[in-house]
């Protein structure tokens, strides 16, 4: 793999104090480009433009998608990657769901390995840091006819990270617009269905809400998702999340809670959650806690469900399940406890 390091980094002048998600990139990318049928090889170059020309596909026709993944330095300064085998996975999903060609193993993780460690620095051994890592794939072919691209960019950028909601998360029910239907691509993360959901997320902003909680496209009765984070609810001490289906995404983050909830003797209950079933448990005093899992927010507390004028304000919990399975899953993202389901791996 050819590597070009920059003479120029920016990490001394980079303000780890204040890293707003997202918006603060690491010294070097990785760029791999997929043409006459085969993915040539990848190559490391400082982090920067990328030539881009009118009639590439992807700015016509969307057909792009992306990962999200993060790693975490260890008390011993290595950097470890957290389940980097399931984000590959999801990534070739997406992309076949997209038609995009699936993209080799080795490409994938040599070239997370090479990158990581060449950027390691930005990746920092403090309380609530990471480095989220952001694959991704698009239609770099220069046409406007409506059809699949012949050629394709696959890129990886890191984003040294703390938190992705600042403050608390309320939340509203969404009963007009959808994020994704029954054979649709809402399982993949194709770009076009975060575009798709700007609009309402928009005009529930406005209303003071911070994210929608999307609902199934045919009846808008049933709980889905909650903005960019798969859903929880705590009613009484069972867990319940939706299922997975086509039309939701299967979130890694949102597997491990399954896992670790089991094993701490929880019941987790995977099923189709109709919205007037939260609503009768609020009213009862049994929905205890909501909360969103996802890559980018890891575990994060719902304070309040809005369903058409009905607030319903979630108390915090002294023995809070989402705080207990969060503090249990970054301690194992960092290496603090012992990872026993073998989900971290060392960067080299
Ligand atoms: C993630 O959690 O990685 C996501 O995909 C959210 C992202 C859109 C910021």
């Amino acid at each position: 793999m050819k590597i070009s390091k920059t003479s120029n980094s920016r990490i001394q002048t980079t303000d780890f104090t204040n890293l707003k998600f997202g918006t603060v990139f690491s010294d070097h990318m990785l760029i791999c480009k997929y043409s006459d049928g085969k993915w040539g090889s990848s190559e490391i170059l400082p982090y920067g433009p990328i030539p881009v020309n009118p009639g590439m596909q992807v700015l016509h026709y969307g057909q792009a998608i992306f990962e999200g993944m993060k790693a975490f330095k260890n008390e011993d300064d290595k950097v470890l990657l957290f389940r980097k085998e399931e984000n590959f996975k999801r990534f070739n999903k997406s992309s076949i769901r997209l038609s995009i060609p699936e993209i080799p193993e080795d490409i994938f993780m040599n070239g997370l390995d090479n990158l990581i460690s060449l950027d390691s620095d930005w990746c920092k051994n403090k309380e609530g840091y990471s480095l989220y890592i952001r694959p991704f794939v698009f239609a770099s072919g220069e046409c406007i006819k409506a059809s699949s691209s012949e050629e394709f960019t696959f890129i990886i950028i890191t984003s040294p990270t703390t938190t992705y909601y600042a403050g608390e998360v309320n939340v509203v029910i969404e009963e007009e617009y959808t994020r994704s239907t029954l054979g649709g691509v809402g399982f993949a993360k194709a770009a076009g269905n975060y575009a798709a959901s700007f609009y309402p997320t928009k005009q529930a902003n406005l209303k003071g809400f911070t994210q929608l909680i999307w609902t199934d496209a045919k009846e808008h009765k049933y709980i889905e998702e909650s903005g960019t984070m798969n859903i929880w609810f705590r009613i009484g001490d069972k867990l319940i999340t939706p299922s997975l289906s086509d039309s939701i995404l299967g979130g890694i983050t949102r597997d491990s809670i399954v896992s670790l909830a089991e094993s701490n003797g929880i019941e987790v209950q995977q099923r189709r959650i109709l919205i007037t079933e939260i609503v009768e448990a609020y009213n009862k005093g049994t929905l205890k806690e909501a909360f969103g899992t996802g890559t980018a927010v890891t575990v994060n507390p719902i304070k309040s469900i809005t369903f058409r004028e009905n607030k319903m304000e979630l108390e915090n919990q002294e023995d809070s399940f989402a705080l207990k399975l969060k503090t249990e899953l970054q301690g194992i993202q960092k290496g603090s406890i012992v990872d026993t389901y073998n989900w971290t791996s060392i960067v080299s």
